[in-house]
């Protein structure tokens, strides 16, 4: 990785701020977590820490509220790290201030305290420089344990670590060796499965992946902007026609490139886009108009497969057709489970790929989940994600 990581300094005694993202969906209602695997999978560094006897300082946003709002309080994070941890974790009712400086130095080696949600000061996001410094005087070192969030160059991801000693924990050091060996050192055949409703959100990814891969496969709603690229009748399928041309230059690098490209062949269509519509499948020449794209169709899957069997390395980044409705998750699912089935490394891109892959129970059957959703997109896309670039180089 380039970077220290926790194992390279000393943290036994020491007031240790670890960034951990803590972003986890609540039930709209409940407010109960609907998904606690981002909290799980900060164990590992909060227990080494605990083990090290440091005094950890735990700090999160939780969604995007605008101010202090109850609704977006950390405290049921808490009481589930709490009982994950089988240890109390104290909760703080801000995340900078006297009161926060004073319970941050009250602590004893091997305590626990969690802040208040960071994004009820609005300096935050805006990586203010006297807030980061508010933050950084809570400890002595700074660990960065927050995948999820390193995309963004927030006050206490980028500012902090201008501020105190700052290091990579064990989640970015994983999530960062996976999806960095998938890239620059791959096992072949390398596949990438991508989907997602928009090829503008993944030009980006599409154009760097295209260097690395022996096989790209398209699929979700961007496919329709391929379809039309080749001068297929796409229905009322959402396409993007300023990238038509650029979908057009993909599809001619990956054939210069000698790169395998596979687009469905045939699709499910519906003649509304909703749960419950009519639909059928039909052949990609074949699109109805009037009508919309929903999910790709049986034989698609069963050559999808057959490729992603003989491939080594598999990164799967998007949804191949519209998940939310249950008559047209049939194409996701089924890659879902050719992915949990092969002899290959398989890494999920966070965000919805890895709902879909948890909601089927699959996630354990895959080598890595990712849980960064735009910072996934971001390490795939190769671009500089702030909060790492700010880390201590090893
Ligand atoms: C996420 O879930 O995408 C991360 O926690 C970052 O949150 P944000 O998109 O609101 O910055
Ligand atoms: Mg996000």
């Amino acid at each position: 990785m380039g970077k220290k990581s926790i194992k390279d300094i000393n943290v036994s005694g020491k007031r240790v701020l670890v960034r951990v993202d803590f972003n986890v969906p609540l039930d709209p209602k409940t407010r109960a977590i609907a998904d606690d695997i981002r909290i799980r999978e900060s164990l590992p560094t909060i227990k080494y820490l605990i083990d090290k006897k440091a005094k950890v300082i735990l700090c999160s946003h939780l969604g995007r509220p605008k101010g202090r709002d109850k609704d977006s309080s950390l405290a049921p994070v808490a009481q589930r790290l709490s009982q994950l941890l089988g240890r109390d974790v104290a909760m703080a009712d801000d995340c900078i201030g006297p009161e926060v400086e004073k319970q941050a130095a009250a602590l004893k080696e091997g305590q626990v305290l969690l802040l208040e949600n960071l994004r009820y000061h609005a300096e935050e996001e805006k990586n203010d420089p006297a807030f980061a410094r508010s933050l950084a005087r809570l400890a002595d070192v700074f660990v960065n344990d927050a995948f999820g969030t390193a995309h963004r160059a927030h006050a206490s991801t980028e500012g902090v670590s201008r501020y105190l000693p700052a290091v990579a924990g064990f989640l970015i050091q994983k999530e960062l060796d996976v999806m960095g060996k998938a890239l620059d050192n791959p096992d072949r055949p390398f596949a990438a499965v991508l989907g997602g409703a928009k090829i503008s959100d993944k030009i980006a990814m599409l154009e760097n992946i295209l260097a690395k891969v022996d096989c790209l496969l398209v699929a979700g709603g961007m496919a329709a902007t391929f379809l039309k690229a080749m001068k297929h009748e796409t229905g009322k399928s959402l396409v993007e026609n300023d990238k038509v041309d650029t979908a057009q230059q993909l599809m001619q690098k990956a054939a210069a490139r000698k790169i395998r490209l596979l687009l469905p062949q045939d699709v499910v269509v519906a003649d509304k886009f909703e749960a419950g519509a009519i639909n059928r499948v039909v052949s990609v020449d074949k699109v109805p108009a009037g009508w919309y794209i929903m999910d790709i169709g049986p034989k698609t899957i069963d050559s999808f497969g057959a490729e992603l069997r003989k491939s080594r390395t598999i990164i799967w980044n998007g949804p191949l057709g519209v998940f939310e409705f249950p008559e047209f998750r049939k194409g996701t699912e089924s890659i879902a489970s050719v992915l949990a089935g092969v002899k290959a490394t398989t890494i999920i891109g966070g965000g919805s790929t890895a709902e879909a892959v948890q909601e089927m129970g699959l996630a354990d059957k895959m080598t890595h989940v990712s849980t960064g959703g735009g910072a996934s997109l971001t390490f795939l896309e190769g671009k500089p994600m702030p909060a790492i670039v700010a880390l201590l180089d090893k």
